[in-house]
């Protein structure tokens, strides 16, 4: 039952932890009315051409593909249509993939001797679209083929609750905190959950996240050192993964920093608009002092690349474009070419925790979808071609 008498608090924390309970009561009950008893995420399944355009076939060369037997016809064909799987398309790759003369064509994930790519997404400004950029990212990634492993370092735990994880209402489960906490941690891959969406595994967050903060602060004062927590979990399942994308907090805490350390490569995404470029100019300028501090124990940290990506970009918009082509004056090809365009159909998609991926382009006003999910697509591809020239391709 919902309690809605008025609290009669004796301290201040007692009226804080009554608040707490009863937003907590009404959150749950909520949130079962409205999705249990079988709320679970599934992903949609793709239409023929989608599928072929994903493989970067021909409709046709597909066709031909099935009548040949060489790759299975997927589950689902109504009215004489087939609709795959990302796991079907998934498995298309591997069998075009063995047939290729090209190698990486279908499946472009690492190789032999390819050192696995960790990139951080990170600024201190709330709403910048960090977990946004970071999802799109991963299914994108998924999406083409290569395996995915999403860690959130954000206690508030955006990126789970877009990979089904409904950190509101699952108090305990495994968490990336237990892979990095300072006592007892627990194995990084019994801390690892597969998501429904096929290539893409996560490392969720949930709030006892936050405790890492305070616990880093006691650990630091015994001389235990913080910034190589994640680096080493990490360093335990790196086989299993081609790309591993880390969502942080809006904050330059240790999450942040310990994220930073296991990077390969940063992400700074960033809203065209004069407070956020005064906001990112602190940030950039705070990372610069912490990076010094690093670089004056001995570490040196040679990220592939470091880059800026702008998010929720609308090209009518005068003023934020200005702020836009001053980022390119200022910093070149640091700055992701593409950008995250601002549509309805990413603002509306992630209400109900969906990607432009995942939700259906017969679900919305077509050129509306299309344009979100071309301006998606253009990052995507931006930053796999990077992640491929740091393996030398
Ligand atoms: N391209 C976009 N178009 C429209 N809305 C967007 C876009 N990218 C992000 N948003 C919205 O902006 C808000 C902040 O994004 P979020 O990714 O949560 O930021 P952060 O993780 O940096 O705090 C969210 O409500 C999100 O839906
Ligand atoms: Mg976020």
């Amino acid at each position: 039952m919902i309690e809605t008498a008025p609290i009669q608090a004796g301290t201040q924390s007692e009226l804080t932890r009554e608040m707490a309970s009863r937003l907590q009561t009404a959150l749950t009950t909520h949130l079962m009315q409205a999705y249990a008893p079988d709320y679970s995420k599934a992903l949609r399944t793709f239409s023929a051409t989608e599928a072929a355009e994903l493989l970067g076939v021909t409709g046709q060369f597909l066709r031909k593909c099935h009548s040949e037997g060489s790759i299975p016809e997927p589950g689902e064909i109504r009215g004489g249509r087939r609709f795959y799987t990302a796991a079907e398309i998934r498995e298309a790759r591997r069998i075009l993939e063995s047939g290729s003369r090209k190698p990486g064509k279908y499946m472009p994930g690492r190789r032999e001797g390819d050192k696995l790519q960790v990139i951080q997404l990170m600024n201190f400004k709330g709403g910048s679209a960090k977990s946004t950029s970071s999802i799109h990212l991963c299914h994108y990634l998924a999406l083409q083929g290569y395996r995915v492993l999403a860690v959130d370092l954000d206690p508030q735990g955006s990126l789970s609750g877009f990979c089904g994880i409904q950190t509101e209402l699952e108090f305990d489960g495994v968490s990336i905190y237990d892979a990095i906490r300072y006592e007892d941690p627990v194995p990084m891959r019994d801390c690892i959950i597969e998501t429904y969406f096929p290539g893409l595994h996560l490392a969720p967050a949930r709030l006892i996240l936050s405790e890492f903060e305070t616990e880093t602060a006691i650990s630091a004062g015994r001389g235990v050192s913080f910034f190589d927590r994640l680096t080493s979990a990490l360093s335990t399942v790196e086989q299993d993964y081609d790309i591993v994308v880390i969502d942080s907090p809006p904050a330059l805490g240790f999450l942040t920093l310990t994220g930073l350390y296991a990077a390969t490569a940063v992400i700074v995404p960033m809203t065209p608009s004069m407070l956020d470029l005064a906001s990112t100019q602190q940030f950039i300028e705070m990372t610069s002092a912490y990076l010094e501090v690093f670089e004056s124990t001995g570490v040196n940290l040679n990220h592939d690349f470091f880059s800026f990506l702008i998010t929720r970009d609308d090209p009518s918009d005068i003023p934020s474009q200005q702020i836009v082509s001053l980022m390119r004056a200022l910093f070149q090809d640091r700055v992701i070419h593409a950008t995250g365009l601002r549509s309805t159909a990413i603002g509306d998609a992630s209400m109900l925790k969906m990607t432009i991926y995942e939700v259906a382009r017969s679900d919305m006003t077509r050129t509306t979808y299309d344009r979100a999910r071309t301006s998606m697509d253009a990052v995507g591809a931006e930053i796999a071609g990077m992640v491929q020239a740091a393996w030398g391709r």
